[in-house]
């Protein structure tokens, strides 16, 4: 049976840190679906479809993948897509307690799902979307922190105020 993973975050914007975790999660599941968090609250910096495009366009080059946009729990929408995995990256020891603390609660809603973490590269491990639009946002460079769609779309954005 294909083993197949979910790849959940906010992607807001998807980074070089997050593009390496999904190809080395490639390498270990048979399936792959990247799921983007809707945001009612409208406090991220792109829409839901912009946020989904910029994964779409920023994958092209690999193995295909299923990409999803969710609300609510993400253990159903692990259920919804026959998911056997959930998968997080660690980047650094300051993310383990809120992950450590989201796999338990995710296990103790839904016990056979399986939280698997994955380190990203070294040279991604002080990249994060707050950072990426912080250094953005004050007109920094971001070339090579995400991929170049991405770096553009900040650029945009930036313009427009
Ligand atoms: O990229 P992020 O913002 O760190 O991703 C966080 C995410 C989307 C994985 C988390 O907020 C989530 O799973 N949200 C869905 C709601 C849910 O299931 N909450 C309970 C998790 S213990």
């Amino acid at each position: 049976m294909p083993v197949r993973a979910v790849y959940p975050g906010s992607f807001d914007p998807l980074t070089n840190g997050h593009l390496d975790l999904i190809e080395r999660s490639l390498r270990i599941f048979d399936e792959l679906v990247v799921a983007v968090v809707t945001n009612p609250a409208k406090t991220a910096l792109f829409s839901d479809d912009e946020r989904v495009e910029m994964v779409r366009e920023s994958t092209r080059h690999l193995r295909e993948i299923e990409i999803v946009v969710f609300d609510g729990l993400l253990v159903d929408l692990v259920g919804r897509v026959g998911a056997q995995a959930v998968v997080r990256g660690l980047r650094v020891v300051s993310d383990f307690e809120y992950e450590f603390q989201m796999a338990l609660m995710n296990r103790k809603l839904r016990g056979d799902v399986e939280t698997v973490f994955l380190m990203p590269h070294e040279a991604y491990t002080y990249i994060s979307s707050r950072l990426i639009k912080e250094v953005a946002g004050y007109g920094g460079s971001v070339r090579g922190l995400v991929p170049a769609g991405v770096e553009l779309r900040l650029r945009e954005k930036v313009s427009r105020g």
